[in-house]
């Protein structure tokens, strides 16, 4: 089987990334990480890809006239990489449309709420605040709107009582380590696509629900 070509984008860190290395040593995976590219030069995660013989490239935003320029360089990195898939993880930049255009269908994202809920930042603070009793991680492809595109997958943690952003994030992290190795395969090898703005998996409409303890809802 022909290994999908993954090109991950990250701003820091980069544990969900290091998740999709270590998957990656599988060999029945279906993709391989094929470049990491970041748009701050001292992301954490680019150390973690090159301990990983992976190839990696800083580029500093703040260092490009414009966003269309940032993103042409980006785009061509990612195509000398022949690059078949785009995952954002942890990519704190917004996409203008011109990139979303360009790669349409070939990019996902990982937010750490239950999207349509809590778009943009501070979801574990405004989840709190809001009162829910469940709050989680969700993989959606990337569209023009911030948080907007198609969900491929979604997981769920309780919020506690009296529960602080730091934890319900902790626990969050866990699901996202979790879900996005298994969405990434998913994608990586066409069983789940985006047609016509919605998802779907094995050729159902629908997505990956991962409950509290990591299992499926249901196995596709
Ligand atoms: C994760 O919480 C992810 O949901 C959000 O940014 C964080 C990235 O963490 N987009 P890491 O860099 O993968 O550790």
């Amino acid at each position: 089987m022909t290994r999908a070509r993954v090109a991950v984008l990250i701003s820091g860190g980069g544990s969900n990334l290091q998740t999709l290395i270590d998957a990656a040593q599988h060999p029945d995976c279906a993709f391989d990480i094929v470049c990491v590219l970041s748009n701050r030069p001292d992301a954490g995660g680019l150390v973690r890809a090159a301990a990983a013989g992976i190839e990696v490239h800083g580029l500093d935003h703040k260092a490009f006239p414009d966003r269309a320029n940032f993103e042409r360089e980006l785009g061509d990195h990612i195509d000398a990489a022949r690059a078949d898939l785009i995952v954002c993880a942890g990519f704190m930049r917004v996409l203008t449309t011109y990139f979303v255009n360009r790669y349409e269908g070939r990019i996902i994202n990982i937010h750490p709420s239950l999207l349509p809920n809590f778009r943009g930042l501070h979801t574990h603070r405004r989840a709190i605040d809001a009162g829910v009793a469940f709050a989680g991680c969700t993989v959606h492809w990337v569209s023009a709107g911030v948080d907007e595109g198609a969900i491929i997958g979604q997981a769920i943690v309780p919020v506690f009582l009296a529960d602080a952003p730091e934890f319900l994030a902790a626990r969050v992290l866990i699901q996202e380590h979790r879900l996005y190795p298994v969405c990434v395969a998913l994608v990586s090898s066409g069983r789940a696509r985006l047609q016509n703005g919605t998802t779907f998996i094995d050729g159902k409409p629908g997505a990956l629900a991962m409950l509290v303890d990591g299992s499926l809802a249901e196995t596709p």
